[in-house]
């Protein structure tokens, strides 16, 4: 189904989508990219390091991480990073681009639906406008009204587009959802839901948040009533583009090139509050808990994450699941802390009771990990007691084992010692019921170097090198059956048809083609080298150690077929040839 899909797209349409994506623009929004010469560089966000080895060359339009050698073009990192499919990437590509998708054949032929997001795109930024001016007419008095009493300000609300669903029966309905498709497109948004016959707003009377994505625009809302009805939040349902697990509302309003740490809060009003203190290092999980996907992706673009709960009973338990979740993610510079306030406290009520230097202060004193996990596994233990250090132990040593950072392993390790009261803790060994599993991150082998590996995977990667070849008619004198061969020369083929080709497309090309695991298995041979001129040198030793093997060859054949007298006319010129061409590139 995919496949046939993707068939109906046209094929240089999609060339032309990479070809025009700025590739560290699109990938900087997901992971902040430092500018390195020619490249741009960054942690890799698909394994775990310290130091940066994942890079982003734009000309090539073509990423790579050193470390897990993991690559790809746009289209690969929104499938790789985002979890999209390949259509749904395609997809996406066009509405940053701002291009429309062109089909293979025309439309009515076109069988298989293709979702178009940038219709519910386009009405929920309408109802967030709408909404938004609600507020500052008449019948959203109230609502502005209640707003200011909680403390927001004219200038947050405009920065994060507040507004209100005012009074008013199928509001949205009326005036999005005039005809079939439109009500069509308005279900899938979310904004209304529909009932038998029956049609309906979702939001009515209520304060809008609308929720952003990472390319600012609207996927969804969240609504909260202007009284004490039930229920106080409600937010769009799951729809194509608005996934609930994955977001953090305030996540792509971070400065994410000056972050130190983020805190994690759990409401709106926690989240506009602090925002406008001047504490800008926040996002809000929205009141659900926060999920492995938040982590790793909070990971992504900080090393510290500190988590803000109630000082309560619920508080304490979220806090508790949070550090759970977090575990398996804490390498040896990846931190988590907490923040836990007095009882009955939420973060935007407190920091406007006590200001923004006191709420501060709290945060520079976040209580550590380690003091957490502590606190909380010896809670109503007796260390007297030797079943309670047992239990300690085993408690703590069953936490400890699932954390990647060796140096936090060995402090921790250390503390328990010292709190069971071990002198040496190597005994601690001895309580590991299981080994940490062995991080298999190298298995992405490297294949074989061949002359023939090595030339595809260098054309393949700077398809400009063609220049360097000796023309196809020239070489379709070698044997056919040499092994890569055909490969070789379809890509010189293609090459030659399209000089300006780079290597993100080279792969657009391949994919769903029969030979698209062996390009990009050669890809990755002497991916490593960035230097030119040595690109250049290992380019050409490897096509003449070719021909002159090719050349061997024939020379082998051509001695025995001579012994028999059997060489013809056409031979002895193709051998002739194969000479010449050598003594031509040596010339070079
Ligand atoms: P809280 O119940 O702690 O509310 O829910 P709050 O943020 O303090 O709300 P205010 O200050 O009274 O306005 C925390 C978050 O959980 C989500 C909302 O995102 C809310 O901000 N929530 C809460 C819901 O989604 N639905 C609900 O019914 C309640
Ligand atoms: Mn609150």
């Amino acid at each position: 189904m995919k496949k046939k899909i993707y068939n109906k797209i046209s094929k240089s349409f999609i060339r032309n989508l990479i070809n025009i994506t700025n590739l560290s623009d699109l990938i900087n929004k997901s992971i902040p990219l430092k500018k390195r010469g020619k490249y741009y560089v960054s942690c890799c966000p698909f394994h775990n390091e310290k130091t940066p080895s994942f890079t982003v060359n734009n000309e090539k339009q073509f990423y790579y991480c050193f470390g897990c050698n993991i690559y790809g073009n746009a289209l690969d990192f929104l499938m790789e990073y985002e979890k999209f499919t390949f259509v749904e990437s395609i997809e996406e590509l066009s509405l940053i681009n701002n291009l429309k998708i062109i089909y293979k054949f025309n439309k009515k032929q076109n069988k298989y639906k293709i979702t178009n997001k940038k219709n519910l795109y386009n009405i929920l930024e309408k109802i967030k406008n709408l909404y938004h001016k609600n507020l500052f007419e008449k019948n959203g008095y109230k609502a502005l009204d209640y707003l200011k009493k909680r403390g927001i300000n004219e200038y947050t609300i405009k920065k994060f587009s507040l507004g209100f669903s005012i009074f008013k029966k199928n509001n949205i309905l009326k005036i999005f959802g005039y005809n079939e498709k439109k009500r069509e497109i308005l279900k899938k948004t979310g904004m209304i839901i529909i009932n038998g016959d029956n049609a309906y707003d979702r939001f009515i009377y209520r304060i809008m948040f609308p929720i952003m994505d990472k390319n600012n625009r609207t996927i969804g809302f969240g609504g909260r009533v202007l009284n004490n009805n039930l229920p106080k939040y409600l937010n769009s349902p799951e729809t194509e583009i608005f996934h609930k697990n994955q977001i953090l509302y305030g996540l792509y309003k971070l400065n994410k090139k000056k972050i130190e740490y983020i805190l994690v809060v759990e409401g709106y009003f926690d989240y506009l509050i602090l925002n406008q203190f001047g504490i800008n290092y926040v996002v809000s999980s929205l009141g659900t808990s926060i999920s492995t996907y938040h982590i790793q992706l909070l990971f992504k673009i900080t090393k510290i994450i500190i988590f803000c709960y109630d000082g309560d009973n619920a508080g304490y338990k979220a806090a508790w699941n949070s550090l759970k979740k977090s575990i398996s993610y804490l390498q040896d510079d990846k931190q988590i802390k907490f923040v836990f306030l007095p009882y009955n406290e939420d973060p935007d009520i407190l920091i406007i009771k006590e200001g923004k230097e006191k709420f501060q202060n709290r945060i520079d004193n976040a209580k550590s990990f380690s003091d957490f996990l502590f606190e909380k596994i010896s809670f109503k233990l007796n260390l007297n007691n030797i079943s309670d250090k047992i239990k300690l132990s085993i408690d703590a040593l069953n936490i400890i084992s699932k954390i990647p950072g060796y140096f936090l392993k060995i402090n921790l390790r250390k503390l328990l010692s010292i709190k069971i009261g071990l002198i040496d803790e190597t005994q601690l060994n001895y309580w590991v019921k299981k080994k940490n599993k062995i991080n298999n991150l190298n298995k992405y082998s490297t294949i074989k170097k061949t002359n023939m590996r090595n030339i595809i995977s260098l054309l393949l990667q700077n398809p400009k090198l063609s220049k360097f070849i000796p023309s196809i008619n020239k070489l379709e004198i070698i044997e056919k059956d040499y092994p890569g061969l055909n490969i070789f020369i379809n890509l010189l083929n293609i090459i030659n048809k399209n000089p300006n080709i780079n290597t993100g497309q080279l792969l657009e090309i391949y994919r769903n083609k029969e030979s698209y695991k062996i390009i990009k298995s050669l890809l990755k041979i002497n991916i490593k080298t960035f230097d030119n001129k040595l690109i250049e040198k290992n380019f050409l030793n490897n096509i003449i150690n070719f021909l002159i093997l090719i050349i061997k060859k024939k020379i082998k054949k051509k001695i025995t077929k001579f012994e028999n007298n059997n060489l013809s006319l056409k031979e002895k010129k193709k051998i002739n040839l194969l000479n010449n061409i050598i003594i031509n590139i040596y010339n070079i």
